[in-house]
């Protein structure tokens, strides 16, 4: 089995309610916890990769573990590029082994959106590569995603219908009150997605494909762990699941979950090394966080997503 695209799994997806999990890669470990935990509840997979990511592990080692994760797990599995930011990377990701790439225009005005992205389009299809599209702008920080609150906008449910005919995309990221990285919203604040915006979007485009970009959860546990054993996290918030299974259950088929994986990865190592501090063999510490990342992302899969036993 190669690598696949997503446009089996998300009509898939679509029809059956349920959600993919686009998991962010960026070392062997992550990748191995992913895709043995999808392994074991037999689900499909997307494996996505950041420009930082890229430029963290190089493109071919990337490419290489996912890979090898198809060979050892039989599993589909697409390798999709997340938060393109120009032309040229989203070629050169299609030209080295992708199946799938994000093309992120949010930044631009509406017509340059539309221009950048049919370009992308234009290259992706040719090649037998799909294409994500983003309307709208989440808040947050990340490597290469900084939004500010007041840059952040809604998608507009009345551009959706212009944007996906122009451009050919073949889903669709909308803003609907998630946001990148661990503080998503203030402390005290009521975490709120504004699921009417979804609807809207989904009446004007049904059966097509919708992504949720800043969907982790902050799990409190592992929040927790990281200050136990010496961090610092101030209040963390994260999308509650509850509303993750219901964007799932419409028109949302793609769900990014990368800094969930940060936590549950960085709470397991602080917690080796406190206590077992003479310890110095990295795989005595990776071994454990790899592990921790494997039960996280089967629980998201079996609790949140529903996307296990559709691989
Ligand atoms: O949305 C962004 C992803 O979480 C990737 O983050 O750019 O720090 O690799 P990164
Ligand atoms: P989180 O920061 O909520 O995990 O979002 C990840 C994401 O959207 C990657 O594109
Ligand atoms: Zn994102």
């Amino acid at each position: 089995m190669a690598l696949v695209t997503t446009e089996e799994m998300f009509k898939k997806a679509y029809s059956g309610g349920y959600a993919i999990g686009a998991f962010n890669v960026n070392n062997m470990e992550i990748i191995q916890g992913i895709t043995e935990a999808a392994k074991e509840v037999n689900a499909p997979l997307i494996l996505q990769v950041s420009a930082g990511a890229r430029k963290y592990a190089n493109h071919t080692y990337l490419v290489k573990l996912v890979e090898a994760a198809v060979l050892e797990t039989g599993l589909p599995i697409a390798l999709h590029l997340d938060h393109g930011d120009s032309y040229e990377l989203c070629k050169s990701c299609i030209d080295g082994g992708f199946t799938s790439v994000m093309i992120d225009g949010s930044h631009y005005s509406f017509k340059e959106n539309i221009e950048l992205t049919k370009k992308v389009v234009d290259y992706a299809h040719e090649k037998g590569v799909v294409v994500e599209g983003e309307l709208g702008r989440l808040a947050g920080i990340e490597d290469a995603v900084n939004v500010s609150d007041k840059d952040a906008s809604y998608t507009r449910p009345e551009e959706v219908e212009e944007f996906v005919s122009k451009t050919g995309v073949d889903s669709l990221a909308i803003a609907i009150g998630t946001s990148h990285g661990a503080y998503k919203f203030k402390p005290g604040q009521k975490p709120q997605l504004r699921m009417d915006i979804l609807d809207e979007v989904a009446k004007r485009l049904p059966g097509f494909p919708i992504v949720l970009h800043g969907a982790s959860s902050v799990i409190p546990e592992f929040v927790d762990m990281i200050n136990k054993y010496g961090g610092k996290m101030p209040d963390a918030i994260g999308i509650p699941e509850d509303m993750l299974r219901e964007a799932a259950r419409k028109a949302v088929c793609k769900i990014n979950i990368d800094s969930d994986l940060r936590l549950a990865m960085t709470g397991t190592i602080r917690k080796y090394f406190a206590e077992h501090p003479e310890h110095f063999d990295p795989r005595q510490y990776l071994g454990p966080a790899r592990l921790s990342i494997k039960e996280l992302v089967k629980n998201k899969i079996v609790n949140v997503l529903g996307c296990n036993n559709k691989a």
